[in-house]
């Protein structure tokens, strides 16, 4: 398997990202929701970055498509359990692709009326978007090969690895 980001480029970039993100949320009451199971890895390291405290909260979404793409219906397996209203949301993602998960699962937390909402992913694949979205924290922009390792996997393998690595198709 080919190295895309090394453990060493993963923790600088997602230090920057949590100083931008302690800088905006400086006196806010954050909370951070991680998307399981891929975001666990990138969350656990953000928020000790972080130099604000926050709570966590998760939700399971599961979308039943190929193994390497999402099928468009999405379903919430396990739903947060925070009261979200006038309060402060950053959701957290391993990686935004088609931009179906994101879409759904954000128009579904909108409707909850956070105060404000935003959206932290650890990758990015721009152009395979099939709906519009865009992260506000985005780690590393990607082209459309196939990742795992920091919490992505393949078929449930490879989450465990440090590295972010591209699987040969
Ligand atoms: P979307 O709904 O197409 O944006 O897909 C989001 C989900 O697809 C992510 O949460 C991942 O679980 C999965 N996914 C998309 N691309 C990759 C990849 O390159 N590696 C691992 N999982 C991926
Ligand atoms: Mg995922």
């Amino acid at each position: 398997m080919e190295v895309l980001f090394t453990k060493a480029v993963i923790d600088r970039r997602v230090e920057e990202l949590a100083d931008v993100i302690s800088r905006d949320y400086q006196g806010q009451d954050l909370i951070v929701v991680g998307i399981l199971k891929g975001a666990f890895v990138f969350m656990a390291d953000l928020i000790r970055a972080l130099r604000i405290p926050c709570t966590v909260d998760f939700a399971r979404l599961a979308s039943y498509g190929s193994q390497t793409e999402s099928s468009g219906k999405i379903v919430v397996t396990k739903d947060i359990e925070t009261t979200i209203k006038g309060r402060d949301i950053l959701v957290v993602e391993d990686i935004v692709d088609t931009g179906l998960t994101l879409s759904f699962f954000i128009d579904m937390l909108r409707k909850r009326e956070p105060r404000t909402l935003r959206v932290c992913v650890f990758l990015d694949k721009r152009e395979r978007r099939k709906v519009p979205f865009e992260a506000d924290y985005v780690g590393f922009h990607i082209e459309d090969r196939f990742v795992v390792g920091y919490g992505l996997d393949f078929n449930e393998k490879f989450r465990f690895l440090r590295d972010v690595c591209v699987i040969e198709e």
